[in-house]
């Protein structure tokens, strides 16, 4: 069982790269299903999400393979079924990204419910009612969404009640190939969703309005390859920035995309921090007073719910009571229980979070219960003093690409041990 032991109270200094983000490299790979010709992706991030979604692409028939560490090469000219692996699937909610290409391009997609993070309910009603609006009939939608088209996908006029990054990604993927136009408003506009429409744009697709609430979509009868480099991951960035303010150190991430992270930049300028953004480049500087906040999650260009719990890592830090208003999911909370064992001050009740700042936080044995969870608890132990020991390393990898070789490349002292825990004596 492997482990992260941090030493804390080491600053994190120095400048590392983004890599590219998992949620624009995940649908982008299902989105290769669409494509008759090779599909080449640069700057994949090498994290074990990519490795589910490259085992389900191959157990429907597509070639994949990896060209070193970062280039991924697609070709699914041979489709053998459009049945999605039921083990694959649970692991990963992105998983469902598959069903909207197999429908568009095959009539047909039987996809398990997704699993993946525990944050409350994962629901896809929202994805398989834009599928029944654009002509697919929903044979099943209990342990497994089975969805088919008697013919080709029918050009169709969808608002969606509510903000959903899955299903805008789903039903823009199914609506390149439907015939006709398709209207789809109320879209998330996620940074991700609008890579994944200008790969979809590169391989013939034709999309209105990207980057914004309302896309327009002209069918098409063929989607060819192409190349495409992944957006930054803006998470992951955030995640370092946060750890430069919090460690009292000062960190750049280099080829991102600062405004992807612009609400976040806010929110650290408003604790006091000082922030610099170049070009493709931003440097967090600490080691100032935290001040405390009142945040509040929401779809982009809001404050981010994957940098929830990293942010509150920071405030635990604050001078005074700071709160977090989570409006996007509701399961989001077991990290704080994990905070309280290294002596933060930290509640949450109905979505709603209460930081009371402390002086000092120490290491203890605490455990990742999600990939974001992870990130703040790491960044945690990175402050606390003494040793922290971090189990759960298997959520933390599903999003972070070398996490302890590029914290350490920071001056972090943090490695991976693994085996089982030592006895307690
Ligand atoms: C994506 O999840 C991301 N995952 C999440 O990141 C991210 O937190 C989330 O968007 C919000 O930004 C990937 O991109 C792989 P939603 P997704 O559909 O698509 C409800 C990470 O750590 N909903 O926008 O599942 C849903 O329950 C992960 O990288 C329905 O009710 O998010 C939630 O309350 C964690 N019906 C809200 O909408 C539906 O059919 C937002 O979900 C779909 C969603």
């Amino acid at each position: 069982m492997a482990r992260l032991v941090v030493q804390g109270g080491k600053p994190l200094q120095g400048s590392i790269p983004a890599c590219g983000a998992k949620n624009a490299a995940l649908p982008i790979i299902a989105a290769s299903i669409l494509a008759r010709g090779e599909v080449v992706l640069e700057r994949v991030p090498d994290i074990s999400d990519v490795w589910v979604m490259s085992d389900i692409l191959r157990a429907i028939g597509v070639k994949v393979e990896f060209e070193g560490k970062a280039r991924m090469l697609l070709d699914s000219s041979k489709i053998l079924t459009t049945t999605a692996p039921d083990e694959l699937v649970r692991k990963m909610n992105a998983s469902f990204d598959v069903a909207g290409p197999l429908l568009a391009c095959y009539g047909e997609a039987r996809v398990s419910l997704p699993g993946g993070c525990r944050l409350g309910p994962r629901p896809v009603d929202l994805h398989l009612e834009g599928f029944r609006k654009l002509g697919a009939e929903i044979l099943s939608e209990g342990g497994f969404a089975h969805v088919r088209a008697a013919g080709r996908l029918q050009g169709a006029h969808i608002r969606f009640p509510k903000v959903s990054v899955g299903a805008t990604k789903n039903c823009l993927m199914a609506a390149t190939m439907a015939e006709g136009v398709t209207m789809l408003e109320n879209c998330a506009r996620e940074p991700e969703i609008g890579d994944l429409a200008d790969f979809l744009v590169k391989m013939g697709a034709s999309i209105e309005g990207i980057g914004t609430s309302r896309l327009r979509i002209h069918g098409v009868e063929r989607l060819h390859g192409a190349t495409h480099t992944i957006v930054a991951d803006r998470i992951e960035t955030g995640t370092y920035l946060i750890g430069g303010a919090l460690t009292g150190g000062d960190v750049t991430l280099t080829e991102c995309e600062p405004e992807h992270v612009a609400a976040l930049l806010d929110h650290l300028r408003e604790a006091g921090q000082e922030v610099t953004v170049g070009d493709r480049w931003v440097r967090v500087r600490g080691g100032r007073p935290i001040r405390a906040l009142d945040v509040s999650t929401a779809p982009y260009p809001g404050f981010p719910t994957d940098l929830h719990p990293q942010l509150v890592s920071l405030l635990c830090l604050a001078e005074g009571t700071s709160t977090l208003q989570e409006n996007i999911f509701s399961g989001r909370f077991m990290y704080v229980m994990e905070l309280v064992r290294l002596g933060a001050k930290v509640k949450a009740e109905d979505r709603h979070v209460v930081v009371k700042g402390v002086n000092k936080l120490s290491g203890a044995p605490v455990d990742a219960p999600d990939i974001r969870a992870g990130g703040g608890l790491v960044l945690a132990a990175l402050v606390a003093e003494g040793e922290t020991v971090i189990s759960g390393v298997e959520f933390v990898d599903r999003g972070y690409q070398d996490l302890e070789q590029r914290l350490s490349a920071l001056g972090a002292e943090i490695e991976r041990v693994q085996g089982p825990l030592p006895q307690v004596a």
